[in-house]
């Protein structure tokens, strides 16, 4: 090996928030970043290093340090997070070829920090308003770091006590959000992925009431199925797209006046007819939390409708489940106990970093019929299946870890906190914009999220969601509610405070277009 160790202390690449995009990357000749933008060709300027022979030998004789650098760097990030531009019009950099000697972590470390880093969002930032997005608390992030340093997978008990800390973690979540022990749960990437794994489960329940094995005998054996929602979000779609269920099968059921949760009474009249059209039962996605305008189903009378009619509930509470933390709102998620599968997301009001989810059913026997694994070396079933027999994965990482040290560091309490603080905020936001004459609520804050336009001009939304996130203050997304085009802010961080809330109101009403 040829490696020797380079200096003390590695150098730790200097932040560039100002940098508007990776355009200037190109204006540091020294590094050759246009011709080479990896720097390739320089890293034999580093003789001390022996970067340019073994890179990954140098490295390795180092491993300290440079983890040490890459923690200073992390600090600078995380210091920066609340002047950093909420986000940022993506400006690509010239591509790069694949290293061929590659240039060493050092090296890639500051080539990212000047090439990369400045184009980044201030995603876990305090006012990173869209889509449904949380940040990460330090526990979690502690615990996202510790993932990849343990590198544990959890797909089997042979070799580790990871899973059953993510059995732990996962009866902690049941606790949190008040679901009775019949509920098991499974950790998976995201919400998308949690509504799968429970369309799946409840695929198969439709196949045993018909008589056949999905999972064995594929779709074609089930025939028709009937999927029920007043608002489902999009990637129900996509599940029953990917599930061979079709996304036809979805057929939308009236809502309530003026509101995105369904007419309970209409939907009882949609499973009366298909009783009448021969009793196939169906499948009911329930809605807790709508992503535009936070609307809830009200689950315990879906929930009472299986008195009459055969169906399998699944109720989508991605982030509306954490109503449940807040004493004034958990009304909300009534019943949420009594569905047959549910989805949370954690990597939205958990505040742990990306990808974190969890997928609750009581019907685990069919949930092994769907994603069992079976080879000679891995675990037989059992009573306890490992996760290898419960995911649509097989080998991955302990997602759980970051959900365990929030848990742990904040318990309930703070969790709650986080919640009842992001539902004022959003509140308050919503009254402040509802007391702009440039601006009109869409819907009264439920929760957290603040759907609004513009009084008079909604199909020029576009200009103030380009305005803020020009402005770097704050991000918001688009929507279109109810026909007319709006935009959305939601409150879902640990971090965000009423001075932020400040800032995001001053920015609305410099970006509301002069008439
Ligand atoms: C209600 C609801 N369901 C599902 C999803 C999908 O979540 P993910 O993007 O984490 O898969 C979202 C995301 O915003 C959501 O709000």
């Amino acid at each position: 090996m040829n490696a020797t160790p380079g200096p003390a202390t590695p150098r730790v690449p200097a932040l560039s928030n100002d940098l508007p995009g990776a355009e200037h990357a190109r204006d540091l000749p020294e590094a050759g970043y246009a011709r080479d933008p990896l720097g390739a060709e320089h890293a034999h300027d580093l003789p001390e290093s022996g970067h340019a022979r073994d890179p990954l030998g140098a490295d390795r004789a180092r491993v300290p340090e440079l983890m040490e650098a890459v923690s200073a760097y992390a600090v600078r990030i995380l210091d920066g997070l609340d002047d950093r531009p909420a986000a940022r019009v993506p400006v690509r950099p010239e591509p790069a070829p694949l290293p061929g000697a590659g240039i060493g972590l050092e090296r890639a470390m500051e080539v990212f920090a000047t090439r990369w880093e400045p184009g980044f969002a201030a995603g876990p930032g305090p006012r990173y308003l869209g889509f449904v997005t949380g940040g990460a608390t330090p526990a979690a992030l502690a615990g996202d770091w510790l993932t990849g340093t343990l590198d544990q997978n959890p797909t089997s008990g042979l070799d580790s006590l990871a899973p059953d800390l993510e059995r732990e973690t996962v009866t902690w979540l049941r606790d949190l959000f008040g679901l009775p022990r019949e509920h098991e749960g499974v950790f998976v990437s995201g919400a998308t992925m949690s509504n799968l794994a429970g369309l799946a489960i409840a695929r198969e329940w439709l196949g045993e009431v018909r008589g056949v094995s999905v999972a064995e005998e594929g779709t074609a054996a089930l025939g028709p199925v009937t999927v029920l929602s007043g608002s489902p979000h999009s990637s129900v779609a996509k599940a029953l797209s990917v599930l061979g269920l079709g996304r036809s099968a979805i057929r939308r059921v009236g809502v309530l006046p003026g509101r995105e949760a369904v007419d309970v009474d209409l939907l009882a009249r949609e499973l009366e007819r298909l009783d009448r059209l021969g009793g196939a039962p169906a499948i009911v996605v329930a809605n807790a939390g709508t992503v535009n305008t936070v609307d809830f189903d009200d689950l315990r009378a879906i929930a009472a409708l299986r008195e009459r009619h055969p169906f399998w509930l699944h109720v989508d509470a991605a982030f509306g489940a954490f109503a449940a933390l807040s004493a004034g709102h958990a009304h909300l998620v009534a019943g949420l106990g009594e569905a047959d599968s549910v989805c949370v997301d954690l990597h939205k009001w958990l505040n742990v970093p990306y990808d974190s989810a969890v997928q609750f059913t009581r019907r685990r026997n069919l949930q092994v019929r769907v994603f069992r694994n079976a080879a000679a070396y891995l675990t037989p079933l059992g009573e306890d299946p490992d996760f290898v027999h419960l995911t649509p994965e097989n080998s991955r990482r302990l997602r759980a870890l970051p959900a365990w040290f929030t848990l742990a560091a904040y318990g309930r309490e703070g969790h709650a906190e986080i919640v009842r603080r992001d539902i004022d905020l959003a509140a308050g936001l919503g009254e402040r914009i509802a007391a702009m004459p440039a601006y009109r609520l869409l819907a009264p804050v439920r929760l957290n999220v603040v759907c609004f336009t513009l009084a008079s001009t909604p199909d020029r939304i576009d200009e103030v969601a380009d305005a803020v996130t020009g402005s770097g203050e704050a991000f918001l997304t688009t929507t279109v509610h109810d026909g007319v085009p709006a935009l959305r802010a939601a409150f879902s961080n640990w971090r965000t405070t009423e001075a932020d809330v400040d800032r995001v109101a001053k920015i609305l009403a410099e970006a509301a277009p002069r008439p």
